[in-house]
């Protein structure tokens, strides 16, 4: 990436009061549990969105996306969502700024910002949490709105609700703003606590396989997957109204509320619940063989959550479950799975380092045999949450 100081001087011939860096985010376990009450074991990557920023006092924010060469200019005040996708994520969470701070003496006057990354948009690394997670952290910083990360993460989740159409959990924020060095985070979704674990993978690493490919139902689906699992819980609560959420209810609730409805629609309510309520149990049995060191075990809930994805939750698609099913049978690969919502984006693969370089290649050309799609590859680190960079 370019210096983003130094970009910043040369668009607005003055140096930015502040730079800030977000990260990407990838999911080891616990995929379409974030806004069903479940856990999530996210990380941040060595992947970033980074802005600098400097005040204005016309009441305009100008916004300078240096990948794209574009430069939009918008009145602070008058914040809608607007036709440009990036731009969203940037005025969706200064719109948040603003409400919260609920304040007629404009403490916020305009500012002038630049917009740069290398996080692949569209590949399920969370891209545009990490815009949200970047700006609101400048924001924070550049007028002492003394917001704390997790105050950050729920005002980038609704911005990205209300800008975006898109109707997240908070894992991506949270995970951008939270992330620690070579640690994994349980969060607990219903409670917002989170603790850290040392991911020690020894002689493995962190592969993704990208299948570039972004199925245009995807925001859609993913609403489409919320309604459902919020009908099923109706369901199951006309029965048991004092189970509140997905965490009160185990798979014998489940079947026995919402099995033997025989209609396709109610079927599908009945897959996406089954999914969920074996998911967050996964996770939970998936950190005890983190702590004890058994990556194996671990290894075998992440094909085992594939699998829930894609054939319960269906939200994979051909060339994921592909990717999936070509590494399946390696020895030298302990776990994968599609990764984020899904519909296109990337799988996270456990593979042994010795292995890594002979494994991409070949996955790679009978990708590209398939699908005539070249598969991208990132090997990945966990890395620092937010941060100002200097
Ligand atoms: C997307 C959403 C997250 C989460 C995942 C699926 O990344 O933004 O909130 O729901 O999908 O686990």
């Amino acid at each position: 990436m370019l210096d983003i100081r130094s970009q910043f001087l040369n668009h607005f011939n003055y140096a930015p009061l502040l730079a800030v860096q977000s990260p990407g985010r990838i999911n080891l376990i616990g995929e379409h549990t974030d806004y069903n009450h479940g856990f999530v074991l996210p990380a941040a990557i060595d992947k970033y969105i980074q802005v600098a920023i400097g005040k204005r006092t016309d009441g305009a924010i100008h916004m300078v996306a240096l990948d794209l060469g574009q430069t939009i200019i918008l009145p602070i005040h008058h914040l809608a969502p607007h036709a440009t996708s990036w731009v969203n994520y940037l005025i969706g969470v200064v719109h948040q700024v603003l409400e919260k701070i609920n304040t007629k003496d404009d403490l916020i006057k305009g500012f002038n910002i630049c917009i740069q990354g290398n996080i692949p948009s569209g590949a399920g690394l969370s891209s545009s949490a990490a815009v949200e997670c970047a700006v609101l952290f400048a924001l924070n910083e550049l007028y002492e709105l003394q917001l704390t990360k997790m105050e950050m993460a729920l005002m980038a989740q609704k911005a990205e609700h209300q800008f975006a159409g898109v109707k997240c959990g908070l894992m991506d924020m949270f995970a951008s703003l939270h992330g620690q060095k070579n640690k994994v985070i349980l969060l607990d979704c219903a409670s917002l606590a989170y603790t850290y674990y040392p991911l020690v993978l020894k002689d493995y690493s962190i592969v993704l396989f990208d299948t570039q490919i972004k199925h245009a139902l995807a925001s859609s689906e993913y609403n489409t997957r919320r309604l459902e699992c919020e009908q099923g819980l109706k369901m199951i609560q006309e029965k048991y109204p004092s189970l509140k959420t997905f965490r009160n209810i185990n798979i014998e609730k489940v079947e026995e509320c919402l099995a033997f409805n025989n209609n396709s629609t109610n079927a599908k309510i009945y897959q996406r619940c089954k999914y969920v309520v074996e998911e967050i149990e996964r996770v939970q049995l998936a950190v005890k063989d983190l702590v004890a060191g058994d990556m194996l075990a671990f290894g075998k809930k992440m094909f085992a959550t594939h699998e829930g994805l894609s054939k319960l939750y269906e939200v994979s698609c051909p060339e994921l479950d592909f990717l999936v099913e070509a590494v399946k049978q390696n020895e030298n690969v302990i776990g994968a799975r599609m990764m984020g919502g899904g519909f296109g984006g990337c799988t996270i693969n456990i593979i042994k380092n010795s292995a890594v370089d002979a494994i991409s290649q070949e996955i790679a050309a009978n990708y590209l045999s398939a699908y005539q799609q070249p598969l991208a590859i990132y090997s990945t680190s966990i890395e620092a949450g937010t941060h100002l960079i200097a």
